[in-house]
């Protein structure tokens, strides 16, 4: 696995460039990402490019023997181009335009700002796609940041149009699907459909599950335009994207069909305090981030395009954006990069190389300070680069067990909660979870993934069945567990003929009579787990395999096939995984509260988040806070 880091020569004076780059060649670092923000130095002026400045930079740090990852400069247009034509910035759910003075101010369907990133990205190209420091592209910079997948806009309601005209072919159709004829909302033409904001009450589910899934492929388009470019000016080089952490907006998975390599962003810290974790789980590892939040995206992205992988940006000290921002433990940084090179990772690179003194992120650590002195992180990068030289390139095979993941679900359970903590990622993470407390490797894979030879597969849910998807499931001789709400609705969110959970109901032997959802703790529990949040009466050929207190079922049993019908609490989780990796043959570990372990071809690699020392008795060792323990497999 490389090292980089993200690297910003325009906000430095150009006198400083040489002594960066020699620092990070001597820190252990390879790659350098720049120029993603970087348009307005690029083009001060419409049409007249300023490339010496960037061709110096790169020159720079090729002299130090580092290659570089360009990213297109799409994120940021300047101010000129915002002013040129003002229609090009997003409108937010409220209608409002979004306004210039960030970042991400483009909504992705106005035709006019795609033509300015055709240009840029092809000047861009011709410049450098060819030159010999070039490593890999990066198109924009994480997509949706700043909840930007969706604009309201008329550029983008008259997109929607063209798609849904081409989806349904007429207004009939679109009609019949949506169930129009409730509440008189029938369209006489697709002239007539508006985006599904600012209605007086909720707007039809179906309507917001198209509009998602054509806000998502404007995503992919987009990127698809920059793609082709580069392909063609650039052939041979790598391109990638920096996607997110817990982010559902639009289907990585068809943005990484076209890219080479997916890598995201790992802010541990910052992920740990904004998303859904426990106030206990928050204190216990504020200065390590939960134990599966960094795996569960290294197995997420390394599933979006062909296993080709990496970490484009990693936290090295506290960030600016999360409402608290401890430091890291010292150890971590060390640790999660090692972490990303269990899970096959070819790159990580931190975020960034110096703390900026100015603007928006003054507050956000760097390798360095900002009077370029060494930040706590740079003692632990040079350490990681030396076990990484010490162990040598590292290979994942197959895991053992399969979580299908898919981003449709999450639109699905999003636009129509039913109870408000039915959330999609969180039930995801905590299935992912429970198998990694189990000491098990997992592929994070798309609901298209081929699931032949794998010993278990796991589908947290999947609201509408992709076509295909139940033979492929009958095929298996694995154990396989399908969670509450499968096949509850069809291609045009309604509910499907015969109930839920509709094409999965000849498989799992089960029909859903009925579905409540439940406030935390009113519903009994039973075999030491807690019915809560969610629970189905399941009716039909079944074995009840686990029961509730009043003895009804709750997880049912056909042929290997086990469908849950309710939210799994953690206890129920564990049972399940238990279970089936018995059944499967597949070995379990014992592991103590904040260790994990994750093996490739050739180590196995234990990781201790705890912030204590933990005795492991897999290895008879004890592991200090925020330490790692390697042994040939
Ligand atoms: C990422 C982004 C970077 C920087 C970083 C700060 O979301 O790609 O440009 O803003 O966060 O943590």
């Amino acid at each position: 696995m490389k090292l980089g880091c993200c690297y910003y020569p325009e906000h430095w004076p150009e006198k400083m460039w040489a002594e960066d780059a020699r620092r990070m060649a001597a820190m252990g670092l390879n790659l350098v990402r720049i120029g993603e923000f970087a348009w307005s130095r690029l083009e001060p002026e419409p049409g007249h490019y300023d490339w010496d400045w960037l061709d110096r930079a790169i020159d720079t740090l090729a002299a130090a023997g580092l290659k570089v990852i360009l990213g297109t400069p799409t994120a940021t247009p300047p101010k000129w181009l915002v002013d040129r034509m003002p229609d090009m910035v997003a409108i937010d759910e409220q209608g409002r335009p979004r306004g210039f003075g960030s970042r991400r101010h483009y909504c992705f369907s106005h035709e006019g700002y795609r033509d300015e990133c055709r240009r840029i990205v092809t000047a861009l190209a011709e410049r450098y796609g060819q030159h010999p420091a070039l490593a890999m592209w990066q198109t924009d910079n994480e997509y949706g940041c700043h909840d930007t997948v969706l604009s309201f806009s008329a550029a983008a309601a008259a997109a929607f149009r063209e798609w849904l005209a081409a989806r349904y072919g007429t207004p009939d159709a679109l009609n019949a699907a949506w169930g129009n004829v409730f509440w008189s909302m029938e369209y006489r033409s697709f002239d007539e459909v508006d985006p599904p904001h600012l209605t007086v009450t909720e707007a039809n589910p179906a309507h917001w599950l198209d509009y998602r899934r054509f806000a998502s492929d404007q995503v992919a388009s987009f990127n698809r335009e920059q793609v082709d470019i580069l392909r063609r000016l650039s052939p041979g080089v790598d391109i990638t994207h920096n996607f997110m952490g817990f982010f559902t907006e639009f289907d990585h998975h068809d943005v990484g069909r076209d890219i080479d390599v997916a890598t995201w962003d790992s802010y541990p810290l910052g992920f740990l305090e904004q998303f859904w974790f426990s106030s206990e789980e928050k204190r216990a590892y504020f200065r390590q981030g939960h134990p599966d939040i960094a795996a569960f995206h290294h197995d997420l992205y390394r599933g979006c395009s062909g296993r080709r992988w990496g970490v484009m940006e990693q936290q090295p000290g506290p960030v600016n954006w999360a409402r608290f921002n401890p430091a890291p433990l010292p150890g971590m940084v060390a640790l999660w990069t090692l972490e990303a090179c269990a899970h096959g990772a070819e790159l990580t690179s931190y975020f960034r190389w110096r703390q900026a003194p100015f603007a928006q992120e003054q507050m956000h650590a760097g390798l360095l300070r900002p009077d370029s002195s060494e930040a706590e992180a740079a003692a632990e990068v040079r350490a990681a680069a030396e076990v990484l030289a010490d162990i040598g390139p590292q290979v994942c095979a197959k895991a053992p067990a399969a979580l299908v993941f898919s981003y449709e679900a999450a639109w699905v359970v999003g636009i129509q909660p039913q109870g408000q903590s039915f959330r999609y990622l969180e039930l995801v993470f905590e299935t992912y979870s429970a198998l990694r407390a189990r000491g098990l490797d997992v592929d994070i894979v798309s609901p298209e993934a081929d699931l032949s030879g794998y010993r278990m597969v796991l589908i947290p849910t999947l609201p509408i069945v992709p076509e295909g998807f139940v033979d492929k499931l009958a095929a298996l001789e694995c154990p396989v567990l399908i969670g509450p709400r499968s096949g509850s609705k069809t291609q045009s969110f309604s509910i499907p003929d015969g109930l839920a959970p509709g094409a999965l109901r000849a498989l799992t032997g089960v029909t859903v009579t009925r579905v409540e959802s439940l406030r935390d703790g009113v519903a009994g529990s039973a075999d030491g787990f807690a019915v809560t949040r969610w629970r189905e009466d399941l009716a039909g050929d079944l074995v009840p395999e686990l029961t509730d207190a009043a003895g009804r079922a709750v997880v049912s049993y056909k042929d290997g096939v086990r469908y849950c019908g309710i939210w799994p609490d953690r206890a129920l989780l564990a049972l399940l995984v238990e279970r089936m990796a018995v059944e499967a043959g597949v070995e379990l570990l014992d592991l103590p509260e904040g260790i994990r372990v994750r093996r490739t071809q050739s180590l196995v690699f234990t990781f201790n988040y705890s912030s204590q020392s933990v005795f492991v008795p897999h290895l008879g060792a004890t592991l200090p806070p925020a330490s790692w323990h390697l042994a040939p497999r």
